[in-house]
């Protein structure tokens, strides 16, 4: 896993919109798995920033996003669908019909899950997957406890993230208890992943994934199976890391990681 720090938030999202920007500019059809919450907010303004200044073109990219809440509409204002729309796709030059977000209005959520799937198969697999994590170790909502065999399919959310996220709910009593998302298994499968996380409230479950033993009880850690995982993180998320040391030498020394690793 490679892990990279930064100082604050705006250097978080550049460093991963970098990265993102890279892929597309190296493959410019490029599956891009995406993700919403607060956290891939700044990554989303410099990547629209990007598309607008430096030309960076979406044309023939195609994304999957990783989740939608069970039961709202894509017209909803809480959905991913609307997140997704109003943070980054309408900005940007990408081809709807290359845009695919869990539906949360389905009525057999199981046949869609496998549909799903078929859709990120087809597109030949995801090349880059965007993650946050959530403070119960979760990435997507493979909530604790979820199988890293697990494929998309509905999940029910855990009482720490249905309290997280009633901040953009009026009460904690509108936030849905069920999700579709994508499985731990479909996200390893992903070629590269790219997970940031920011904010002092992330910082033990920043430390239990990163340096901590690989468990289903934190859904992150399976990225340490992964053999291509970055992971970019604020001051404030790394702030329980114990190696911060070597990460950094590894920073400052990115000339002898380019001549040695080649990136
Ligand atoms: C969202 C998702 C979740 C979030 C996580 C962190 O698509 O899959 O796993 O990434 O809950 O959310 P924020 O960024 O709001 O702290």
């Amino acid at each position: 896993m490679e892990v990279i720090l930064t100082n604050d938030y705006e250097e978080m999202s550049k460093t991963a919109a970098g990265i993102i920007a890279a892929q597309i500019r190296k493959k410019p059809d490029s599956v891009i798995g995406l993700a919403t919450g607060s956290t891939p907010l700044g990554t989303y303004k410099e990547l629209i920033r990007m598309h607008r200044e430096d030309g960076l073109d979406f044309s023939k990219v195609t994304t999957f996003n990783l989740d939608e809440y069970l039961g709202l509409s894509p017209s909803h204002d809480q959905s991913y669908n609307y997140f997704m729309w109003e943070n980054l796709f309408k900005h940007i030059n990408i081809n709807p019909e290359n845009v695919h977000i869990p539906q949360g209005l389905v009525d057999d959520a199981e046949a869609f899950c496998e549909w799903y799937e078929e859709r990120i198969k087809k597109a030949g697999g995801i090349d880059l997957q965007l993650l946050g994590i959530g403070s119960d170790g979760h990435i997507a909502f493979n909530e604790p406890g979820s199988s890293f065999g697990s494929r998309t399919r509905v999940k029910t959310l855990e009482e720490q993230t249905i309290k997280d996220n009633a901040r953009f709910f009026k009460n904690e009593d509108e936030v849905p208890h069920f999700a579709i998302t994508m499985g731990v298994g479909t996200i390893l499968e992903a070629r590269k992943i790219l997970l940031i996380a920011n904010g002092e409230n992330k910082a033990p479950v920043c430390k239990a994934f990163i340096e901590g033993p690989i468990t289903s009880q934190v859904t992150a850690s399976a990225l340490q199976l992964h053999p291509h995982a970055m992971v970019v993180l604020e001051e404030k998320a790394a702030s329980m890391l114990e190696r911060k040391k070597y990460y950094n030498w590894i920073r400052d020394n990115k000339h002898l990681v380019q001549k040695y690793l080649g990136r």
